[in-house]
């Protein structure tokens, strides 16, 4: 949590340095359960060390660390949880964020300075994840909460016809609603065979087996067939370089009927808030060092789109998640 600190003359980076060490010892307290065991109540050092079978010193300076940065506080029988602590990260709900994060951060971006060096990603983030499986299903735990969060608003601006085709579409969670709140809708949601793992327990549990088509494969090579009325890429664009994204767009609008629509959700480039903002900056160059992407403006996205054969593409802001967008854009009809 940030400590708010006076502006000082001191170095720039201590307060950096003082929060990544804040953020690494949060991480720590996640893998190692101590928020979870504190949910039941508060418990001593040696107590908590006993409960996670830790050292009861490390323990102790863990905690004592914990409660510089207000994710603990003393309490007469011990160390106990804070408000935000209990909200926020003592159970699986938004500690997922946290725990995939910290990985990524303090594993891949390891080597950070390579792939600014050279221009060249410094892994094949998806080979990474599929080697990591329970990173990956935070991960895709992550997106598909996201999903849940945002999809009443993503369902009323999608246009829908009888056929979609859901590119990088992973959990299903957007297929899902859009098939259930339209009977006639029959959707493919393409993607990597263990991404479509959590998609095929999704669909499964909606019951929609019968109209979901899970397609395991690369969307750069699979013949994606045609004749659909409706293509999500959702945060597919930032995490691949521009040619790429303008191949991929060009076999996209060959899939879809004419008149069909385009449907990308992805981040702003700029937020007004400044910790969205931050975020985006970081998030891009995470996308660069991992993907050779990165967070593209709507205008450049557009490009490609008109490039593509698509018309009057249109950014429809999510109040449901300020910072993120739909770009829809529709297949120019054929003359
Ligand atoms: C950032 S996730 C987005 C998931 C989902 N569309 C969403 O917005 O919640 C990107 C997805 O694209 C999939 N993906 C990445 N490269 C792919 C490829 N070459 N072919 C098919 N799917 C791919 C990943 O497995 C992942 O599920």
């Amino acid at each position: 949590m940030p400590l708010n600190l006076p502006p000082g003359e001191g170095p720039p980076s201590f307060p950096d340095l003082i929060a990544t060490a804040g953020y690494r010892a949060m991480a720590a307290a996640l893998r190692l359960g101590a928020f979870a065991a504190l949910a039941n109540g508060p418990l001593t050092a040696p107590d908590l060390a006993a409960e996670l079978r830790t050292d009861p010193r490390g323990t102790g300076l863990l905690a004592e660390a914990l409660v510089a940065f207000g994710y603990l506080e003393h309490g007469e029988d011990g160390y106990r949880n804070t408000a935000m602590t209990t909200k926020w990260l003592s159970d699986d709900g938004y500690s997922t964020v946290d725990r995939f994060w910290a990985t990524v951060l303090f594993e891949s971006w390891d080597d950070l300075e390579e792939s600014v060096r050279t221009g060249r990603p410094a892994l094949d983030f998806y080979a990474w994840l599929s080697a990591r499986p329970e990173t990956l299903a935070r991960f895709q735990g992550m997106l598909s909460g996201h999903a849940d969060h945002i999809g009443p608003e993503v369902a009323e601006v999608v246009p829908v016809g009888r056929r979609l085709l859901d590119l990088g579409g992973g959990h299903a969670k957007y297929a899902t609603r859009l098939c259930a709140a339209h009977p006639d809708l029959r959707a493919t949601v393409v993607d990597l065979a263990d991404a479509l793992a959590v998609g095929g327990r999704t669909v499964a549990e909606a019951g929609l087996a019968d109209r979901i088509t899970l397609r395991a494969g690369d969307y750069d090579d699979l013949d994606l067939g045609g004749d659909y009325d409706t293509a999500l890429l959702f945060n597919v664009v930032h995490g691949r370089p521009v040619e790429a994204n303008r191949a991929l767009l060009e076999r996209v609008a060959t899939a879809l009927a004419p008149g069909g629509a385009v449907v990308l959700l992805e981040h702003d480039e700029h937020c007004a808030d400044p910790a969205s903002d931050a975020f985006a900056r970081v998030f891009s160059l995470n996308l660069f060092h991992g993907q050779g992407g990165q967070v593209y403006s709507a205008e450049e996205i557009g490009t490609w789109l008109t490039g593509a054969g698509f018309a009057d593409p249109t950014t429809h802001p999510l109040e449901s998640a300020p910072g993120q967008s739909l770009i829809v854009a529709r297949k120019t009809p054929e003359e």
